[in-house]
């Protein structure tokens, strides 16, 4: 069973449960409430989608925060599907990439015709990001920031403290690091072994490892060559050896509670996306000096990007009113004006959406990352995450995630088989 088909059944199964409310119970002086379903629940997320409450508030409507904790967002894509089951979608929720296209096909999403004609969508945003937001040729949803997810973090006073002169550049030079962290009794490698940081690395490795045009051909086009030849072994290979140095704590353990420790100085990096970024900013800390982003090493040039974006409904029965429809059209222009774009994004760690905006006031990793979007843009080199939905439906996202997580658990795992494996695995989920 395909995606659509698969998401379709569950919710055929809709007809079988009675209409409920959702965000009716606005208080009467509210010009109506936008409820919205999001998995941003760590400091600096939280601080970051704050500010599109308080602009929701500010205009006069009611923002009912549905929340749903659990970094990569699983956890929040059952709860909606769940929603949608039983006749009561929230008026947004966080979904990206190809998936948006799969709610779309249920007929469960609403074009935003009115607000992106109203408001210039197509000038402001590049085509890679409006496509990615389009179903049927109508936005049904909007960006909210783009992500990088190849980058690695590092804690310049634990380099010290470790004899480390420079951030690593190749994947040799991130071993030896790693090695002299170690020694220095330090983590060197702060990861929670949830299936989707561990297929964040792995992708990163497949980058640095394979190139982008490998990176494409395995997530993209998963052309069974590229995953089974001799380079996706030396892919698990690395991956087994990175693994070697990865927290001995982390076992399950949230993205955001590593990041602490690369920011309170027990770990020396962290490979994460700039979400990462995030932690430090809450904590005060400021790049450059607190702390060091790089590229993921060896992905120099290549930008594995990450929109995130907020999906708009169709309101339940109970909920379609002129009050409602207004606050989520409020909603979907506040994302895309300079005011959000700012401050939200700061707190993010991500760039913003539209390229008119001054990167001045952003930070040299927020500088560092547009202009490196823009130069991956130009070169073919800016490629959609797997681990973050935005290169495959989320079933053959689900086969990658549990090969490569089995091959981590298992310490007799053969790298020279995972590639097969994952092959038969995707084809599968297809
Ligand atoms: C989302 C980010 C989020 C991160 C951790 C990613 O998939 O795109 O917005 O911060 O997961 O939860």
């Amino acid at each position: 069973m395909n995606a659509i088909n698969r998401l379709a059944a569950v919710i055929s199964l809709a007809s079988l449960f009675p209409l409920s409310a959702l965000a009716a119970d606005a208080p009467a002086e509210s010009k109506g409430t936008v409820e919205v379903v999001h998995w941003w629940t760590s400091g600096g997320e939280a601080k970051a989608i704050d500010v599109l409450r308080k602009l929701v508030e500010k205009d006069g409507y009611t923002w009912k925060d549905s929340a749903v904790a659990g970094g990569g967002g699983a956890a929040a894509m059952t709860v909606l599907k769940t929603r949608a089951v039983s006749g009561n979608p929230p008026s947004a929720a966080q979904i990206k990439g190809p998936d948006l296209q799969d709610w779309g096909a249920l007929g469960l999403l609403t074009e935003l015709d009115d607000v992106s004609k109203a408001n210039n969508w197509d000038k402001l945003l590049s085509k890679t990001v409006a496509n990615t937001m389009k179903y049927d040729d109508h936005y049904v949803a909007v960006p909210v920031n783009i992500h990088r997810v190849n980058w690695l973090w590092i804690n310049p006073v634990a380099m010290k403290k470790a004899g480390i002169d420079k951030a690593p550049t190749t994947l040799d030079e991130l071993f030896a690091a790693a090695e002299k962290f170690k020694a220095a009794g330090l983590i060197p490698l702060a990861h929670g072994g949830q299936p989707w940081q561990d297929s964040t690395v792995f992708e990163d490795l497949v980058l640095s490892i394979m190139g982008a045009e490998g990176y494409t051909k395995a997530f993209i086009e998963q052309d069974e060559d590229t995953l089974t030849s001799p380079k996706m072994t030396e892919v698990f290979k690395a991956l087994k050896k990175l693994q070697g140095y990865m927290d001995p704590d982390g076992t399950g353990q949230d993205w955001n509670l590593e990041a602490a420790k690369v920011i309170n100085g027990k770990a020396g990096m962290q490979i994460m996306g700039d979400w990462a970024k995030s932690e430090w900013s809450a904590a005060g800390k400021k790049a450059g000096t607190d702390f060091e982003c790089v590229p993921f090493p060896g992905t120099q040039g290549s930008f594995t990007y990450n929109i995130d974006s907020l999906a708009m409904f169709k309101l339940s029965a109970k909920n379609n009113t002129p009050g409602n429809i207004a606050a989520q059209n409020e909603v979907a222009k506040i994302i895309l004006e300079p005011e959000f774009q700012y401050v939200f994004n700061q707190n993010k760690g991500s760039i913003p959406v539209r390229d008119d905006l001054d990167m001045t006031k952003f930070d040299s990793c927020g500088q560092a990352a547009m202009a490196d979007f823009k130069a991956a843009d130009k070169a073919g080199t800016l490629k959609p995450s797997m681990a973050h939905n935005m290169a495959t439906s989320l079933a053959v996202q689900g086969a990658i995630f549990d090969v490569v997580t089995n091959f981590m658990s298992d310490k007799n795992a053969d790298p020279a088989k995972a590639g097969a494996q994952m092959a038969s695995a995707i084809k599968a989920a297809l």
